[in-house]
């Protein structure tokens, strides 16, 4: 099954840290429900309580090491639990799901950013969800200074990602472009750099877009 048998579609935001998708997320839910759509608004890691206590696991700086490949499995243990206990049922009762980040982020933080390879992050995928995947994938994208700039002004302790190199970033950004290059039909580039106003205004189309789509209403 896809999202797109279903009533309500699966839309994800992608982007590396300081693009600014979280504040766009009540954004596009508001616009959905105006529309008159049940919305479960979610994010990854995380989404339920269980899914919430491996996200603290993976991102919380501590003594222990948690290698590249650790990191990934913890990722999709949390997708796992995520996508069993709050996507699918949502989606089987016709709701739209808006989630934060969803396996793109792995593609691009421990597949480029770290090296884990993409058959073992690709069938990880396949053996989650690979019946399941995104409708609609609204990539922010900025450039790497501006988004860490902005990261490090809202958040005085970084996470074990956030304390990544430039280097890093440049390379997970790098892969989300490349990624929504290869599929332009699932993404949408929003440019991060615009006003607050102008990306919300982009983010609420191309979701409205695809809701009028699904009602075979002319876009
Ligand atoms: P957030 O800051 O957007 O809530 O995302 C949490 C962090 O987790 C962010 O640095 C990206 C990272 N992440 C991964 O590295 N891989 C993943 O699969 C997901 C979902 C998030």
């Amino acid at each position: 099954m896809t999202a797109a048998n279903a009533a309500g579609k699966f839309v994800t935001l992608e982007g590396i840290e300081g693009a600014g998708k979280s504040s766009l997320v009540t954004a596009i839910v508001g616009a959905l429900e105006r529309a008159g759509h049940v919305v479960c608004a979610t994010r990854e890691p995380g989404g339920t309580t269980l899914a919430e206590r491996v996200r603290q696991i993976v991102l919380e700086p501590g003594p222990e090491t948690i290698s590249a490949t650790t990191e990934t499995l913890l990722m999709f243990a949390a997708r796992g639990i995520h996508l069993d206990n709050r996507i699918r049922p949502a989606l089987a009762a016709g709701e739209w799901v808006v989630c934060d980040r969803f396996t793109d982020a792995t593609r691009a933080y421990q597949g480029a950013g770290r090296g884990v390879s993409h058959g073992l992050i690709e069938a990880l995928a396949s053996s989650i969800h690979g019946d399941l995947q995104p409708d609609l994938t609204l990539l922010v994208d900025v450039p790497v200074e501006l988004g860490l700039a902005r990261a490090r002004q809202r958040q005085q302790v970084a996470d074990r990602i956030e304390a990544q190199t430039v280097a890093f970033f440049t390379r997970v950004r790098s892969c989300y472009l490349a990624l929504a290059a290869a599929d332009a039909k699932r993404y949408r580039v929003l440019d991060g750099t615009q006003s607050l106003e102008q990306v919300r205004a982009a983010a609420e189309r191309a979701v409205l877009e695809l809701a009028a789509t699904q009602r075979g209403l002319p876009t």
